[in-house]
């Protein structure tokens, strides 16, 4: 068994990005710059937020942040995610969800500039995306996608079966990974709350993927002997062992799961890391489109 370390192959991501950042500095090209809307004060939003302003700053891409009140109404947040729109010094920007309940995420998505869309979630990305055409991708089932790549696990011919729908990991990483592609070319199942008998899915698969935020689902006796098991699950729970007071734990019960596996990625330090590396790779590549 060998485990997957998606904080390992983030920062030699984040590494590569920085390298290129450089490389458009010495051309005298602009640095690329990611802006990020955070709307109130919820506490896990302010951590990913300030997370990715901090690793920004490691690799020498700017960014800012637009900090707004809770009471901020759903015009206001039309008009800031115009200015960013608009704003020549912007490459790209995130509103991070969950918005305050006036306000419709769905409605500020679709506002957004589709190039400059690095959460790659915007309806055109989607569109683009199914098609095969050059588009941001929504950067955790990207994420998974690489770290496949990076490790070299052979996806051709593989039953892969993904327990989660939903659009921004379940729906897209089955598109992914069923594109004619390599990484790609899996024959995949997408299973959900409505699925009937899930472990005799799951069973039968030579990949599954983890991705529906109930913490410890997947068990031994759902996992053949030499899977690959991909956790994206991260669920805070209590824990008096951090000073935080909490710990993520994954969807898969990983102590059970782990011997009988040919690869599998631990929470934290498995797909998490990655999907920052993914957002970054993502401001990078929107450096290059004609705004
Ligand atoms: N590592 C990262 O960076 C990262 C990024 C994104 C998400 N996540 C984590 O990944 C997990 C999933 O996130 P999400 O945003 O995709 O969640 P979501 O929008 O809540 O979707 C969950 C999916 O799981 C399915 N599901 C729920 N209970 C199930 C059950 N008992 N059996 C089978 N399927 C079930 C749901 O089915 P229905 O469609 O039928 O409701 C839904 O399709 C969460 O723990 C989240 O925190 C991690």
């Amino acid at each position: 068994m060998e485990i997957i370390n998606g904080k390992e192959v983030a920062a030699s991501i984040r590494l590569e990005i920085k390298d290129e950042i450089n490389a458009l500095i010495s051309r005298g090209l602009k640095k690329p710059h990611l802006a990020a809307v955070l709307v109130g004060n919820d506490g896990a939003s302010e951590t990913y937020v300030s997370l990715k302003m901090k690793v920004c700053h490691e690799i020498g891409m700017d960014s800012t942040l637009v900090r707004l009140d809770e009471s901020t109404t759903e015009a206001e947040m039309l008009e800031h995610v115009e200015k960013l729109n608009k704003n020549p010094n912007i490459t790209g920007f995130i509103v991070q969800v969950p918005l305050p309940k006036h306000i419709s995420e769905q409605k500020i998505l679709e506002a957004i500039d589709p190039k400059k869309d690095v959460d790659g979630f915007h309806p055109v990305n989607v569109g683009r995306m199914v098609q095969g055409l050059p588009s941001l991708t929504p950067a955790t089932p990207t994420g998974v996608v690489e770290l496949i790549k990076r490790y070299s696990i052979p996806t051709a011919g593989k039953h892969c079966v993904i327990v989660g729908r939903s659009n921004i990991v379940g729906t897209p990483l089955a598109l992914m990974l069923s594109r004619k592609s390599d990484p790609g070319n899996c024959t995949v199942t997408i299973c959900h709350s409505r699925t009937k008998n899930l472990a005799e899915f799951t069973r039968k698969a030579d990949i599954i993927v983890a991705a529906l935020g109930i913490p410890g689902f997947l068990k031994a006796d759902m996992v053949k002997k030499g899977a690959v098991v991909i956790d994206v699950g991260t669920t805070r729970v209590k824990s008096d062992q951090t000073k935080s007071g909490y710990r993520l734990k994954g969807d898969v019960d990983y102590d059970e799961v782990a011997p009988s596996c040919s690869y599998i990625t631990p929470v934290p330090g498995g797909v998490g890391p990655m999907t920052i590396a993914i957002l970054l790779k993502n401001t990078l590549k929107a450096a290059t489109y004609e705004k």
